[in-house]
């Protein structure tokens, strides 16, 4: 049998092999954790990228074993009598008990040692994407608690097909001794999947139904995205995921940014409150007020300039540097606490009643938002509250998811322990460049404060065409996709999906057609196919207050679910 590595088939770099255009960069483990999940293969290699694993494992006969093991039992005994070194006791009493039990589990004949040669080895085309492929690896594997290291100048040696001996000469790292458990949990496909300590139930494992908890906390950003059709169960989704965050984290303050105005209900029968933007119920949030900044009165005009954007996307350019001018006036020289009365004051000593932007502006005089003007009365103090966007005309929505989306932050800012903030139909606040950067920095910004977001949209694209809609997609930690009509090539490429799932969620099925969500969740670099599933009281809790209107006073009846 030819030797694939001969000299004539590639050609060693001190950390790369390489044969024409095909790199191939190699990965060995020094260490496991103590305890690895069956399936754990599943969260290092993702569908998407192309890794070779390669597993050899050797029997060792239950008389060696028991020497082994005999073995490591006395010489943790023996440090341990020492006084070990310092922080190590913890580890060797672990040490001392594991070869104990391992050897009682080997006399019995339930478990075995194997010898196991294990090596990852990324593939790429070119250089640098294979070793980038590597070190994503590397960050993986010790996000599992694995150590690993790149074999240097030993490249040939690790890439070598075993001899099936088991005796040849590796590199320190290709070796390693394991309990049969451990040999089984090298196996892919095994019945457990992605089990985080701590984490939320986010749905079964669509291949054999087995659970996946996920603890949003213990990652990068704790902000995510959810993306699916109408009717694809996005905003039941992200209700679940609020209660199950609830019910492990009580102290998890809440807010719902909701211009449908689908959660009121929930959120009310869970004690929280509901803030309506249309008419006023529970007060009023003056958007003009620094509190949202902390008193920064700098930040608070950039902000200000943002909101009215979104409120007039016509102004011109001159006409944004004059209402600039003017809300800046305003934070130097006027109230601690402004109004847009005192803002149509200096617009109209700056440039007269009748220009344009106090035409304009009109509207907060005389005009359908009148009623924001004067100062906050809406203080709820609840962990949970929704506000509530019923009744807006659709042209004023940006304007006011921006100035609400200012109140949610400072909120975020201002409270202690985990938060959390959920932004549904969150393409409105993609209609504009401003807002739309806004809602970046939000993202970008509230990890400090123990908050994540969870932004719902029906298609991922929405967010797609400007540098800070990627820029907002990038820092979501999880993405999750529901039924999606299609997939565009950019959505694909964005998020490296592969032509198979990219085929498959236009077919995802729907929650009226199963009684659960067929979904694609996509996690740090995980691509795991998800039906998220409600229980029973879960599902009854949801049903009776999700998209249930509360009757306004007056009102015959509610309408039972619906747009604007
Ligand atoms: N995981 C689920 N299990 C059971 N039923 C579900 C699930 N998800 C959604 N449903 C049902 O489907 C209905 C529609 O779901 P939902 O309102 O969450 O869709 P959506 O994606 O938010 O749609 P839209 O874009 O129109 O807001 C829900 O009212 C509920 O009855
Ligand atoms: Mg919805």
């Amino acid at each position: 049998m030819s030797d694939p590595l001969a000299p004539d088939r590639g050609s060693e770099t001190p950390t790369l092999w390489r044969v024409g255009r095909s790199y191939r960069a190699p990965l060995l483990v020094t260490q496991f954790p103590p305890e690895v999940s069956f399936g754990f293969l599943g969260r290092l290699l993702p569908t998407h990228e192309t890794t070779e694993l390669s597993v050899e494992a050797h029997r060792i006969s239950p008389e060696r074993a028991l020497e082994l093991l005999q073995g490591a039992r006395a010489v943790a005994e023996a440090e341990l009598a020492t006084g070990g070194d310092g922080g190590r006791t913890a580890e060797l009493e672990v040490e001392r008990s594991s070869a104990a039990e391992l050897g009682q589990a080997v006399a019995r004949r339930t478990q075995e040692l194997w010898k196991v040669g294990v090596r990852f080895v990324s593939l790429a085309s070119n250089r640098p994407q294979a070793e980038s492929k590597r070190a994503r690896l590397v960050k993986r594997l010790s996000e599992l608690g694995f150590r690993s290291r790149i074999p240097r100048y030993e490249v040939c040696e690790s890439l070598r097909p075993p001899d099936m001996s088991g005796t040849e000469p590796r590199p320190s790292g290709y070796w390693h001794t394991l309990p049969t458990d451990g040999v089984a949990a090298l196996f892919p496909g095994g019945d457990e999947t992605v089990v985080e300590p701590g984490g939320t139930l986010l749905g079964l494992a669509l291949s054999d139904a087995s659970p996946v908890f996920f603890d949003r906390w213990s990652h990068a950003s704790y902000s995510w995205g959810l993306f699916g059709t109408t009717g694809s169960g996005k905003s039941f989704a992200a209700a679940l995921l609020l209660l199950r965050t609830r019910w492990l984290r009580p102290e998890t303050t809440i807010a719902v940014l909701d211009p449908l105005g689908e959660n009121s209900s929930w959120v009310e029968s869970l004690g929280g409150s509901v803030i309506h933007v249309a008419d006023g119920t529970e007060g009023r949030l003056n958007p003009l007020d620094p509190v949202t900044t902390a008193g920064d009165r700098r930040e608070k005009a950039a902000r200000v300039g943002t909101m009215f954007r979104a409120l007039f996307p016509s102004l011109r350019d001159e006409e944004v540097a004059e209402l600039d001018a003017a809300v800046t006036q305003l934070y130097e020289r006027g109230p601690d606490v402004p109004t847009l009365g005192d803002l149509w004051n200096r617009i109209v000593s700056r440039s007269g009643p009748t220009s344009r932007l106090a035409t304009l502006l009109e509207v907060f005089r005389s005009g359908s938002l009148r009623r924001l003007d004067g100062p906050t009365t809406a203080r709820p103090a609840e962990p949970i509250v929704s506000v509530d966007f019923r009744g807006v005309p659709d042209d004023q929505l940006p304007f006011h998811l921006t100035y609400v989306l200012d109140w949610a932050y400072g909120r975020l800012a201002d409270r202690p322990g985990p938060k959390l903030l959920l932004i549904d139909e969150a393409h409105l606040l993609a209609r504009h460049a401003a807002t739309e950067e806004f809602l970046d920095r939000v993202v970008r910004h509230v990890r400090h404060f123990d908050a994540g977001l969870m932004v719902l949209t029906q298609s991922p694209d929405d967010f797609l065409l400007r540098p800070a809609g990627r820029s907002l997609l990038r820092n979501l930690y999880v993405s999750a996709f529901l039924r999606l009509p299609q997939v565009s090539a950019e959505s694909r490429a964005f998020f490296g999906l592969t032509s198979a799932e990219a085929e498959w969620l236009p077919r995802a099925r729907l929650p009226r057609e199963t009684g659960y969500a067929e979904s694609l969740w996509r996690v740090g670099e995980l691509h795991l196919p998800l039906a998220v599933v409600a229980a029973t009281p879960e599902f009854e809790f949801l049903e009776a207050t999700l998209g249930r209107f509360r009757a306004a006073p007056g009102d015959p009846a509610s309408p039972p679910k619906g747009g604007l």
